[in-house]
Protein backbone atom coordinates (compact mmCIF):
# COMPACT_ATOMS: atom_id res chain seq x y z
CA UNK A 1 0.00 0.00 0.00
CA UNK A 2 1.27 3.35 -0.89
CA UNK A 3 0.28 6.87 1.33
CA UNK A 4 -0.54 9.73 -0.65
CA UNK A 5 -1.23 13.05 0.34
CA UNK A 6 -3.49 15.68 -1.54
CA UNK A 7 -5.40 18.79 -1.11
CA UNK A 8 -8.89 19.45 -2.02
CA UNK A 9 -9.72 21.95 -5.28
CA UNK A 10 -12.62 23.31 -3.45
CA UNK A 11 -11.80 23.62 0.62
CA UNK A 12 -8.60 23.01 0.08
CA UNK A 13 -8.30 20.56 3.21
CA UNK A 14 -5.52 18.49 3.58
CA UNK A 15 -6.74 14.06 2.70
CA UNK A 16 -4.44 11.24 3.03
CA UNK A 17 -5.49 8.13 1.26
CA UNK A 18 -4.18 5.00 0.22
CA UNK A 19 -3.51 3.02 -2.62
CA UNK A 20 -1.77 0.20 -4.65
CA UNK A 21 0.45 0.89 -7.97
CA UNK A 22 -1.92 1.23 -10.84
CA UNK A 23 -4.76 2.02 -8.81
CA UNK A 24 -7.36 5.06 -8.97
CA UNK A 25 -8.61 5.60 -5.65
CA UNK A 26 -12.61 7.56 -4.75
CA UNK A 27 -11.99 10.18 -2.03
CA UNK A 28 -14.39 12.24 -0.58
CA UNK A 29 -13.62 15.56 0.75
CA UNK A 30 -13.99 15.46 4.78
CA UNK A 31 -14.45 19.22 5.04
CA UNK A 32 -17.03 20.21 1.99
CA UNK A 33 -17.98 16.84 0.47
CA UNK A 34 -16.31 17.51 -2.49
CA UNK A 35 -16.07 13.64 -4.66
CA UNK A 36 -12.72 13.11 -6.77
CA UNK A 37 -10.39 10.59 -7.58
CA UNK A 38 -6.71 10.02 -6.71
CA UNK A 39 -4.26 8.07 -9.25
CA UNK A 40 -1.51 6.08 -7.53
CA UNK A 41 1.17 6.09 -11.14
CA UNK A 42 1.51 2.34 -11.94
CA UNK A 43 5.34 1.72 -10.69
CA UNK A 44 7.52 -0.06 -13.30
CA UNK A 45 10.13 -2.22 -11.74
CA UNK A 46 12.73 -3.24 -14.00
CA UNK A 47 13.63 -5.89 -11.85
CA UNK A 48 12.07 -8.27 -14.03
CA UNK A 49 12.50 -6.82 -17.30
CA UNK A 50 13.44 -9.00 -20.01
CA UNK A 51 13.75 -5.75 -22.32
CA UNK A 52 14.94 -2.25 -21.50
CA UNK A 53 14.47 0.35 -23.94
CA UNK A 54 15.41 4.11 -22.97
CA UNK A 55 15.50 6.88 -25.57
CA UNK A 56 15.55 5.05 -28.50
CA UNK A 57 15.85 6.96 -32.00
CA UNK A 58 16.08 5.98 -35.53
CA UNK A 59 16.41 8.62 -38.55
CA UNK A 60 16.83 8.23 -41.77
CA UNK A 61 17.95 11.08 -43.72
CA UNK A 62 15.16 13.24 -43.07
CA UNK A 63 12.38 10.96 -41.81
CA UNK A 64 12.71 10.28 -37.48
CA UNK A 65 11.28 6.67 -38.22
CA UNK A 66 11.34 5.94 -34.34
CA UNK A 67 11.41 9.09 -32.33
CA UNK A 68 12.74 8.94 -29.06
CA UNK A 69 11.08 6.03 -26.98
CA UNK A 70 11.34 4.50 -23.62
CA UNK A 71 9.93 1.24 -22.47
CA UNK A 72 9.93 -2.16 -20.81
CA UNK A 73 8.74 -5.41 -21.41
CA UNK A 74 8.44 -7.47 -18.64
CA UNK A 75 9.93 -11.36 -18.55
CA UNK A 76 7.11 -14.19 -18.98
CA UNK A 77 4.36 -11.64 -20.83
CA UNK A 78 3.20 -10.93 -23.60
CA UNK A 79 4.03 -7.13 -25.16
CA UNK A 80 2.45 -5.85 -28.39
CA UNK A 81 3.82 -3.26 -30.10
CA UNK A 82 0.41 -1.80 -32.00
CA UNK A 83 0.44 0.36 -34.63
CA UNK A 84 -0.34 1.42 -38.59
CA UNK A 85 1.83 0.25 -41.08
CA UNK A 86 4.85 2.78 -41.50
CA UNK A 87 4.63 3.75 -37.41
CA UNK A 88 8.13 2.53 -36.70
CA UNK A 89 7.37 -1.30 -35.40
CA UNK A 90 10.17 -3.29 -37.72
CA UNK A 91 12.63 -0.70 -37.25
CA UNK A 92 12.19 -0.85 -33.28
CA UNK A 93 11.75 -4.65 -33.27
CA UNK A 94 15.59 -4.84 -35.98
CA UNK A 95 17.19 -2.47 -33.21
CA UNK A 96 16.25 -4.45 -30.12
CA UNK A 97 17.50 -7.38 -32.41
CA UNK A 98 20.82 -6.14 -33.53
CA UNK A 99 19.74 -5.87 -37.07
CA UNK A 100 19.58 -2.28 -37.38
CA UNK A 101 21.98 0.10 -35.52
CA UNK A 102 20.00 2.63 -34.03
CA UNK A 103 20.78 6.61 -34.21
CA UNK A 104 20.78 6.91 -30.45
CA UNK A 105 19.44 5.06 -27.04
CA UNK A 106 19.66 2.12 -25.10
CA UNK A 107 18.49 -0.93 -25.38
CA UNK A 108 19.41 -3.87 -22.34
CA UNK A 109 18.38 -7.75 -22.90
CA UNK A 110 17.67 -9.85 -19.74
CA UNK A 111 20.20 -6.66 -18.01
CA UNK A 112 23.08 -6.69 -20.82
CA UNK A 113 23.45 -3.91 -22.66
CA UNK A 114 22.81 -5.40 -26.24
CA UNK A 115 25.82 -2.28 -27.69
CA UNK A 116 28.50 -4.43 -25.53
CA UNK A 117 27.03 -8.37 -24.55
CA UNK A 118 25.09 -8.95 -27.55
CA UNK A 119 26.77 -12.62 -28.96
CA UNK A 120 25.92 -13.27 -24.69
CA UNK A 121 22.16 -12.76 -25.12
CA UNK A 122 22.17 -13.89 -29.04
CA UNK A 123 21.15 -17.22 -28.05
CA UNK A 124 18.53 -16.54 -26.05
CA UNK A 125 15.98 -14.61 -28.12
CA UNK A 126 14.14 -16.19 -31.10
CA UNK A 127 13.05 -14.43 -34.22
CA UNK A 128 10.46 -14.17 -36.99
CA UNK A 129 10.76 -11.35 -39.23
CA UNK A 130 8.40 -9.82 -41.18
CA UNK A 131 7.14 -11.42 -44.48
CA UNK A 132 9.43 -14.69 -42.97
CA UNK A 133 10.17 -17.05 -46.01
CA UNK A 134 11.90 -20.17 -45.67
CA UNK A 135 13.25 -22.88 -48.75
CA UNK A 136 10.61 -23.92 -50.70
CA UNK A 137 11.94 -27.59 -50.98
CA UNK A 138 12.80 -28.62 -47.22
CA UNK A 139 10.09 -30.43 -45.13
CA UNK A 140 8.67 -29.27 -42.15
CA UNK A 141 11.34 -31.38 -40.31
CA UNK A 142 14.07 -30.37 -41.87
CA UNK A 143 13.42 -27.02 -41.95
CA UNK A 144 13.32 -27.02 -38.01
CA UNK A 145 16.85 -29.79 -38.07
CA UNK A 146 18.06 -26.61 -40.71
CA UNK A 147 17.80 -24.03 -38.55
CA UNK A 148 18.64 -25.76 -34.89
CA UNK A 149 21.78 -26.66 -36.50
CA UNK A 150 22.57 -22.55 -36.50
CA UNK A 151 22.67 -22.73 -32.61
CA UNK A 152 24.98 -24.07 -29.67
CA UNK A 153 21.87 -24.77 -27.63
CA UNK A 154 18.85 -26.64 -29.64
CA UNK A 155 15.58 -27.37 -28.37
CA UNK A 156 13.67 -30.94 -29.35
CA UNK A 157 12.39 -30.45 -32.41
CA UNK A 158 9.83 -32.94 -32.60
CA UNK A 159 8.42 -31.26 -28.88
CA UNK A 160 8.23 -27.78 -30.69
CA UNK A 161 6.40 -29.68 -34.05
CA UNK A 162 3.70 -30.70 -31.55
CA UNK A 163 3.78 -27.39 -29.53
CA UNK A 164 3.07 -25.59 -33.07
CA UNK A 165 0.17 -28.48 -33.69
CA UNK A 166 2.31 -28.98 -37.11
CA UNK A 167 2.53 -32.96 -36.77
CA UNK A 168 0.35 -33.79 -39.93
CA UNK A 169 2.87 -31.32 -41.84
CA UNK A 170 5.99 -32.79 -40.43
CA UNK A 171 6.91 -34.25 -43.92
CA UNK A 172 5.29 -31.49 -46.51
CA UNK A 173 7.22 -29.00 -48.46
CA UNK A 174 7.40 -25.40 -46.80
CA UNK A 175 5.53 -24.62 -50.37
CA UNK A 176 2.83 -26.62 -50.44
CA UNK A 177 1.99 -25.12 -46.68
CA UNK A 178 -0.88 -22.25 -46.59
CA UNK A 179 -0.44 -19.22 -45.51
CA UNK A 180 -1.23 -20.15 -41.68
CA UNK A 181 0.81 -22.94 -42.10
CA UNK A 182 3.72 -21.10 -42.91
CA UNK A 183 3.73 -18.41 -40.11
CA UNK A 184 3.15 -21.43 -37.72
CA UNK A 185 6.88 -22.92 -39.18
CA UNK A 186 7.84 -19.45 -39.04
CA UNK A 187 7.22 -19.14 -35.01
CA UNK A 188 8.45 -22.97 -34.81
CA UNK A 189 12.02 -21.54 -36.00
CA UNK A 190 12.10 -18.82 -33.87
CA UNK A 191 11.96 -21.63 -31.25
CA UNK A 192 14.76 -23.65 -32.33
CA UNK A 193 17.26 -22.46 -29.75
CA UNK A 194 14.51 -23.00 -27.00
CA UNK A 195 14.80 -18.89 -26.42
CA UNK A 196 13.89 -17.28 -23.53
CA UNK A 197 12.63 -14.34 -25.54
CA UNK A 198 10.49 -14.61 -28.69
CA UNK A 199 10.30 -11.78 -31.47
CA UNK A 200 7.60 -11.64 -33.84
CA UNK A 201 7.37 -9.16 -36.17
CA UNK A 202 3.15 -9.45 -37.60
CA UNK A 203 2.98 -12.76 -37.34
CA UNK A 204 -0.76 -12.89 -38.79
CA UNK A 205 -0.55 -10.36 -41.41
CA UNK A 206 -2.63 -11.83 -44.49
CA UNK A 207 -3.89 -14.62 -42.59
CA UNK A 208 -7.87 -15.74 -42.95
CA UNK A 209 -9.54 -15.25 -39.72
CA UNK A 210 -9.20 -19.13 -38.79
CA UNK A 211 -5.76 -18.97 -39.56
CA UNK A 212 -5.03 -16.01 -37.69
CA UNK A 213 -7.02 -17.37 -34.33
CA UNK A 214 -4.40 -20.61 -34.76
CA UNK A 215 -1.39 -18.55 -34.71
CA UNK A 216 -2.82 -16.68 -31.45
CA UNK A 217 -3.74 -20.44 -29.47
CA UNK A 218 0.50 -20.86 -30.67
CA UNK A 219 1.57 -17.73 -29.67
CA UNK A 220 -0.42 -17.71 -26.06
CA UNK A 221 0.47 -21.24 -25.80
CA UNK A 222 4.22 -19.79 -25.56
CA UNK A 223 4.00 -17.62 -22.57
CA UNK A 224 2.10 -20.36 -20.75
CA UNK A 225 5.47 -22.55 -20.93
CA UNK A 226 7.35 -19.12 -19.80
CA UNK A 227 8.68 -17.45 -22.93
CA UNK A 228 8.63 -13.55 -23.17
CA UNK A 229 6.85 -12.51 -26.15
CA UNK A 230 7.15 -9.61 -28.11
CA UNK A 231 5.01 -9.40 -31.13
CA UNK A 232 4.37 -6.12 -33.24
CA UNK A 233 0.87 -5.81 -34.87
CA UNK A 234 -1.09 -3.79 -36.63
CA UNK A 235 -4.01 -5.62 -35.71
CA UNK A 236 -6.13 -4.13 -32.54
CA UNK A 237 -7.89 -7.29 -32.05
CA UNK A 238 -4.30 -9.26 -32.00
CA UNK A 239 -3.34 -6.93 -29.03
CA UNK A 240 -6.34 -7.29 -27.18
CA UNK A 241 -6.25 -11.14 -27.55
CA UNK A 242 -2.92 -11.99 -26.51
CA UNK A 243 -1.58 -8.51 -24.86
CA UNK A 244 -0.43 -8.39 -21.31
CA UNK A 245 0.71 -5.15 -21.97
CA UNK A 246 0.37 -2.67 -25.52
CA UNK A 247 2.32 -0.04 -26.44
CA UNK A 248 0.51 1.63 -29.29
CA UNK A 249 2.99 3.32 -31.54
CA UNK A 250 2.35 5.83 -34.51
CA UNK A 251 4.82 8.28 -36.27
CA UNK A 252 7.77 7.00 -34.55
CA UNK A 253 6.36 7.75 -31.18
CA UNK A 254 4.48 5.72 -28.35
CA UNK A 255 1.51 7.41 -27.76
CA UNK A 256 0.10 5.09 -25.37
CA UNK A 257 0.61 2.43 -22.96
CA UNK A 258 -0.91 -0.05 -20.60
CA UNK A 259 -2.54 -3.20 -20.02
CA UNK A 260 -5.99 -3.07 -22.06
CA UNK A 261 -8.09 -2.56 -18.88
CA UNK A 262 -5.64 0.52 -17.97
CA UNK A 263 -5.48 1.99 -21.70
CA UNK A 264 -9.26 1.59 -21.68
CA UNK A 265 -9.74 3.13 -18.05
CA UNK A 266 -7.73 6.33 -19.42
CA UNK A 267 -8.68 7.01 -22.50
CA UNK A 268 -11.74 4.85 -23.56
CA UNK A 269 -15.96 6.20 -23.39
CA UNK A 270 -17.85 4.73 -20.39
CA UNK A 271 -19.17 1.25 -21.12
CA UNK A 272 -22.91 1.42 -22.78
CA UNK A 273 -26.06 -1.00 -21.72
CA UNK A 274 -28.66 -1.44 -24.41
CA UNK A 275 -31.89 -2.63 -23.73
CA UNK A 276 -32.66 -4.53 -26.75
CA UNK A 277 -36.10 -4.47 -27.72
CA UNK A 278 -37.70 -2.20 -24.25
CA UNK A 279 -41.46 -2.71 -24.51
CA UNK A 280 -42.18 0.58 -22.13
CA UNK A 281 -42.22 4.04 -23.16
CA UNK A 282 -41.80 5.43 -20.18
CA UNK A 283 -38.61 3.38 -19.45
CA UNK A 284 -35.75 5.98 -20.28
CA UNK A 285 -37.63 8.62 -17.68
CA UNK A 286 -37.74 5.96 -14.92
CA UNK A 287 -33.70 5.40 -15.47
CA UNK A 288 -33.32 8.94 -16.02
CA UNK A 289 -35.46 9.77 -12.29
CA UNK A 290 -32.79 7.28 -11.01
CA UNK A 291 -30.07 9.26 -12.56
CA UNK A 292 -28.88 6.76 -15.16
CA UNK A 293 -27.80 8.89 -18.25
CA UNK A 294 -30.26 6.80 -20.85
CA UNK A 295 -32.07 7.37 -24.21
CA UNK A 296 -33.80 5.92 -26.87
CA UNK A 297 -32.15 4.44 -29.69
CA UNK A 298 -35.20 4.86 -32.21
CA UNK A 299 -35.51 1.81 -32.80
CA UNK A 300 -37.22 0.01 -29.66
CA UNK A 301 -33.43 0.04 -27.79
CA UNK A 302 -32.20 1.71 -25.00
CA UNK A 303 -28.36 3.27 -24.38
CA UNK A 304 -27.24 3.29 -21.13
CA UNK A 305 -23.88 4.87 -20.31
CA UNK A 306 -22.40 3.09 -17.48
CA UNK A 307 -19.32 4.06 -15.55
CA UNK A 308 -19.03 0.97 -13.24
CA UNK A 309 -19.72 -2.77 -13.46
CA UNK A 310 -22.30 -2.23 -10.75
CA UNK A 311 -24.78 0.11 -12.27
CA UNK A 312 -25.47 -2.79 -14.51
CA UNK A 313 -27.20 -4.89 -12.32
CA UNK A 314 -28.77 -1.13 -10.72
CA UNK A 315 -30.36 -1.37 -14.17
CA UNK A 316 -31.73 -4.28 -14.44
CA UNK A 317 -33.09 -4.17 -10.85
CA UNK A 318 -35.06 -0.60 -11.55
CA UNK A 319 -36.21 -2.64 -14.80
CA UNK A 320 -37.50 -5.49 -12.91
CA UNK A 321 -38.70 -3.58 -9.89
CA UNK A 322 -40.79 -1.51 -12.72
CA UNK A 323 -42.50 -4.82 -14.61
CA UNK A 324 -40.54 -3.45 -18.05
CA UNK A 325 -39.74 -6.41 -19.94
CA UNK A 326 -37.32 -6.24 -22.89
CA UNK A 327 -35.68 -8.82 -25.24
CA UNK A 328 -32.16 -8.91 -24.15
CA UNK A 329 -29.30 -6.93 -23.36
CA UNK A 330 -25.73 -6.00 -24.88
CA UNK A 331 -22.79 -4.33 -23.36
CA UNK A 332 -19.91 -2.94 -25.27
CA UNK A 333 -16.96 -1.42 -24.10
CA UNK A 334 -14.69 1.13 -26.00
CA UNK A 335 -11.77 -0.95 -27.59
CA UNK A 336 -8.17 -0.42 -29.02
CA UNK A 337 -9.52 1.31 -32.38
CA UNK A 338 -11.60 3.61 -30.79
CA UNK A 339 -8.58 4.94 -28.27
CA UNK A 340 -6.30 5.32 -31.24
CA UNK A 341 -8.76 7.42 -32.99
CA UNK A 342 -9.19 9.29 -30.44
CA UNK A 343 -5.65 10.16 -29.43
CA UNK A 344 -4.53 10.39 -33.60
CA UNK A 345 -7.67 11.73 -35.43
CA UNK A 346 -7.07 8.30 -37.44
CA UNK A 347 -8.27 5.27 -38.27
CA UNK A 348 -5.37 2.63 -36.96
CA UNK A 349 -6.71 -0.06 -39.86
CA UNK A 350 -6.35 3.78 -42.23
CA UNK A 351 -3.38 4.99 -40.82
CA UNK A 352 -0.32 5.33 -42.73
N1 LIG B 1 16.00 1.24 -44.44
C1 LIG B 1 15.17 2.28 -44.47
N2 LIG B 1 15.50 3.42 -45.10
C2 LIG B 1 14.67 4.49 -45.11
N3 LIG B 1 13.47 4.52 -44.52
C3 LIG B 1 13.09 3.42 -43.88
C4 LIG B 1 13.91 2.25 -43.82
N4 LIG B 1 13.25 1.31 -43.09
C5 LIG B 1 12.08 1.85 -42.73
N5 LIG B 1 11.98 3.11 -43.20
C6 LIG B 1 10.85 4.03 -42.97
O1 LIG B 1 10.67 4.14 -41.57
C7 LIG B 1 9.30 4.21 -41.24
C8 LIG B 1 8.99 3.09 -40.28
O2 LIG B 1 9.07 1.85 -40.98
P1 LIG B 1 8.83 0.46 -40.27
O3 LIG B 1 9.66 0.39 -39.05
O4 LIG B 1 9.03 -0.60 -41.30
O5 LIG B 1 7.30 0.57 -39.86
P2 LIG B 1 6.26 -0.58 -39.46
O6 LIG B 1 7.01 -1.83 -39.20
O7 LIG B 1 5.56 -0.05 -38.26
O8 LIG B 1 5.32 -0.72 -40.62
C9 LIG B 1 8.54 4.12 -42.56
O9 LIG B 1 8.25 5.45 -42.97
C10 LIG B 1 9.53 3.48 -43.49
O10 LIG B 1 9.29 3.87 -44.83
MG1 LIG C 1 6.83 -3.68 -40.03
Amino acid sequence: MIQKTVQCPNCHVILSCSGSSGDVVEIVCTGCGTEGKVTFEKLISTKNAAIEVTNLTKVYGDLVAVNNISFTVQIGKIFAFLGPNGAGKTTTVEMIESIRQPTSGNIKILGKDIKTSFNEVKEKIGVLPQEFHSFEKLTVKETLMYFSKLYKKAADVNSIIDAMDLNDERKKYYKDLSGGLKQRVGVAISLVNDPDIVFLDEPTTGLDPKARRKVWEVIAGLRNRGKTVFLTTHYMEEAEYLADHIAIIHKGKIIAEGTLDELINKYGEESILRIKNCDSGNAVDVLKDNGFDAHAEGNGDIAIKIEFKERVLDVLSILKHECIDYENIDIRRSNLEEIFLKITGAKLSEAE
